[in-house]
């Protein structure tokens, strides 16, 4: 599976090393995750940029000139850095006298055939930032990896991302050089043995024997037992189980940690840049893993899943995870298991299931569970069943991917079924459409 996203590495040129006479506060970090970004793999398409002043300027470029005069006529400061001159050697290298990137005509049709173009480099607010610009009036979609970039000063750099990430998450998304090699590194691994996304049952082996990746997409409300029948089916067939609400409550914590207000809209999506969220896999378990912390011990309380039911109807919150959804169903044979899989996430997926069960079974089934593991507290069955039927219309009745049957899903009503006969079930239906022997 290849990453169809093009990498721009902007300008990385001596002069804008720190302490030099466009010297950028963090240009050592940028061009560390740069490297790392061209090591990792991920990317196919590369291409370099470098300014050059301008030979015949015009209007204020020529008081450019006339200032710069001795910085332009320095040779040694306008070279590539040392670092980056082994690869620079693979890619296309592209100069140009402008700030925008996108006045290189080569460069323009490289993005037209892209997902996204990544951009990296230097200075953020002037040549990342008009690149950025001219990207997006393009309509490039655009993601800028903010440690990837560097600027004159931390103050004004961080202005420049917030410039870029205010057009997300339609047009840009701001996210760490880790966090992007976290997603797409998956997409690299499948057959190597290599950082495969999910260990243990781990689906390339699946995968290869079906052209395309088989996808289960599995949605219905809190409390009706998906992710028991989603991990014990993954389980039986090797196959990836992703627990989408996971994602979603992992938000959560992050933002009940921050002390945002859940229901102001504008601060929550405007914080998500600043956190990355990742699952591993350990022992065939999904973790969740929140700016580098394993948080998955802390995302079932009562506190995050309101949290989590009121921020998931936020377009930028959905944004954020929809990506990583579908990238690690582009690359495994999963099982996914959410509220808008069928209909949004995978609507390719081969067999969609939209399981549902009696509200009062639900709440009776929650209750048992939280009465044997001690962690009832004060809720009683009524309270339960209160806050379940809230959750599920709050789920249902959002603008954003609302919570309901795909039109081509199998609806199960699991109220007066065992486990077994669920799975069962499921399998039956695999096997019917050959998905499985
Ligand atoms: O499945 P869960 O209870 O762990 O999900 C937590 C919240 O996340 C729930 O209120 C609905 C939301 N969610 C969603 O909006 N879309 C998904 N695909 C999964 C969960």
């Amino acid at each position: 599976m290849k990453n169809k996203d093009l990498l721009i590495v902007i300008d990385m040129q001596n002069v804008y090393r720190e302490g030099e006479a466009w010297g950028c506060c963090r240009a050592g970090e940028a061009l560390r995750n740069i490297i790392k970004l061209l090591e990792s793999g991920v990317f196919e398409d590369v291409v370099f940029t470098r300014f050059d002043a301008p030979a015949d300027p015009e209007g204020s470029w020529k008081e450019y000139n006339r200032v710069n005069k001795a910085i332009n006529e320095d040779q040694r400061l306008n070279e590539m850095m040392e670092e980056l001159k082994p690869y620079a050697g693979r890619y296309p290298m592209f100069s140009k006298s402008t700030y925008s990137s996108f006045e290189i005509p080569e460069l323009c049709n490289m993005a037209k055939k892209a997902d996204h173009v990544v951009l990296t480099g230097v200075v953020a607010e002037c040549c990342v930032l008009a690149t950025a610009m001219s990207a997006i009036d393009k309509g490039f979609p655009v993601i800028y990896l903010s440690d990837a970039v560097s600027g004159l000063s931390p103050e004004t750099e961080k202005e420049a991302e917030h410039v870029v990430s205010y057009l997300a998450p339609v047009q840009t998304e701001v996210m760490s050089t880790e966090e992007y090699i976290r997603r797409h590194a998956h997409l690299h691994s499948c057959g190597t043995g290599e950082n495969v996304h999910p260990s243990d049952n781990t689906a390339c082996g699946g995968a290869a024997e079906h052209n395309k990746n088989v996808n289960i997409a599995i949605d219905g409300p809190s409390g009706v037992g998906k992710s028991t029948t989603a991990k014990e089916l993954a389980r039986k067939l090797g196959f990836t189980y992703i627990d989408t609400g996971a994602m979603f409550r992992t938000l959560a914590v992050y933002f009940i940690r921050k002390g945002l207000d859940i229901n102001d809209e504008e601060s929550i999506v405007a914080s998500l840049p600043e956190c990355s969220v990742d699952i591993s896999y350990e022992d065939g378990k999904q973790h969740m893993i929140l700016n580098g912390e394993d948080v998955t011990g802390l995302i079932r309380t009562e506190e995050v899943s309101h949290a989590a039911s009121v921020t998931s109807s936020y377009a930028g919150v959905r944004k954020k995870l929809l990506e990583m959804q579908r990238d690690m169903a582009r690359s495994h044979d999963v099982i996914m298991d959410g509220r808008d899989i069928g209909t949004v996430v995978l609507p390719e997926a081969q067999l969609k299931l939209f399981i549902s069960a009696r509200p009062e079974v639900r709440a009776k089934r929650r209750y048992d569970q939280l009465r044997a593991s001690g962690r009832l507290g004060d809720a009683t069955l009524e309270s339960i069943l209160k806050d379940m039927e809230e959750r599920d219309y709050r789920d249902s009745h959002r603008a954003n991917a609302p919570l309901m049957k795909a039109e081509d899903a199998v609806l199960l009503d699991n109220s007066d079924m065992t486990e077994e006969e669920v799975l069962e079930a499921i399998i039956s239906m695999l096997r019917d459409r050959k998905l499985i022997d």
